[in-house]
């Protein structure tokens, strides 16, 4: 099969890139800014994806890259994050909402047969404490950024192009994801810092703090997240407008003792003063229904990956 992946060598991206290629896929990368070597780190003998550097936001290039690459599947990763929307309201309006929607006019204009995007749980805004238990697949949305309230936004949007315009396209809501590439998204904007206080600083024997270590979330890791994408792609029929992947459901604080336990000397700061608004308590028998995914990866076997790829790009002894 022939993928095009936006936002191909982020961190989602890359990991993705590497499994397509491992299992014979063409793949051809639409990207505004190629992370080069990250993508080689991670894709390592798997093959060679071709890259076109590019904009979202520009249509007629992304529709003229989606053609010439022959694209039978997409993937659109290509957003801002969290705290890039919040500082620049009129670019996350054109890179998350135009962009995502060139995404499924490129596509169609191509016949694609199916598209995939990543969609978050920051739709949903609220908790289950908030939302009356487990969040539902279906449940509603009440974004509290502008970051989230995009991705609802694209949820209605993969409604109308489904029923209006007949293209197959399903979204995927990760929740918190963590592995090795992902504090190069913190200049991207990333919310998510407590990770790289959790697990990159300690691993490289600095010490982290974390200010929220009473809240449960959901750790997923990230080559679950781009399995789940491969899952979707291939699925023959995904019902759902979106489908959450989940991981482990675990309290901030108990994460640091895993950390712990895998680096006895460890300096991890937990203290409480300051939860987010990110939760756990997502149900996962719908995207296990849909496209077959459950999470692979424990908490403790993701953490010790992350750790050990980290610490053998810094020339450190392994755990
Ligand atoms: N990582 C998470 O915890 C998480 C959680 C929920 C949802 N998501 C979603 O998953 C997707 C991938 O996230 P990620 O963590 O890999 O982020 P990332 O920032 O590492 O990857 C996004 C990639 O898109 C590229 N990009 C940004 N704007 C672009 C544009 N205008 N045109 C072309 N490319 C552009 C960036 O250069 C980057 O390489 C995003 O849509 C994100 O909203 C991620």
């Amino acid at each position: 099969m022939r993928y095009f992946v936006t936002g191909g060598t982020g961190f989602i991206g890359a990991y993705l890139v590497r499994d397509l290629l491992q299992a014979g896929h063409e793949v051809t990368i639409f990207e505004l800014a190629p992370q080069q070597e990250f993508l080689d780190e991670i894709v390592g003998a798997a093959g060679e994806a071709s890259i076109v550097r590019g904009d979202v936001t520009d249509l007629a290039a992304l529709l003229h890259a989606m053609k010439g690459a022959g694209a039978e599947r997409v993937v659109h990763l290509a957003s801002l994050l969290t705290d890039s929307s919040e500082e620049n309201p009129l670019r996350a309006v054109r890179v998350n909402l135009e962009g995502t929607l060139h995404a499924f006019e490129a596509a169609l204009a191509v016949g694609a047969q199916k598209v995939v995007w990543a969609s978050s749980i920051a739709a949903f805004g609220r908790g289950p404490d908030e939302l009356g238990g487990t969040v539902r697949n279906d449940d509603y949305h009440a974004p509290v950024n502008l970051y989230g309230a995009s991705k609802a936004f694209l949820e209605r949007c993969t409604a109308t192009y489904r029923r209006d315009r007949g293209l197959d396209v399903v979204g995927l809501r990760f929740t918190i994801v963590y592995g090795y590439g992902k504090s190069f998204t913190v200049q991207r904007g990333s919310a998510v810092t407590h990770l790289e206080e959790l697990i990159d600083k300690p691993a490289l024997g600095q010490p982290g703090l974390v200010t929220n270590g009473d809240d449960v979330q959901d750790f997923s890791y990230v080559e679950d997240c781009a399995r789940a994408i491969v899952l979707a792609a291939e699925a023959a029929d995904t019902p759902s407008l979106a489908l959450t992947v989940t991981g482990d459901d675990v309290r901030v604080g108990d994460v640091a003792d895993m950390v712990r336990e895998l680096l006895p000397d460890a300096r991890i700061e937990v203290r409480s003063d300051a939860p987010m608004r990110i939760r756990a308590g997502y149900d996962r028998e719908g995207t296990e229904r849909e496209i077959g995914f459950r999470p692979a990866w424990t908490l403790r076997e993701g953490l010790a990956s992350t750790i050990g790829k980290l610490r053998a790009r810094h020339g450190l002894p392994p755990i």
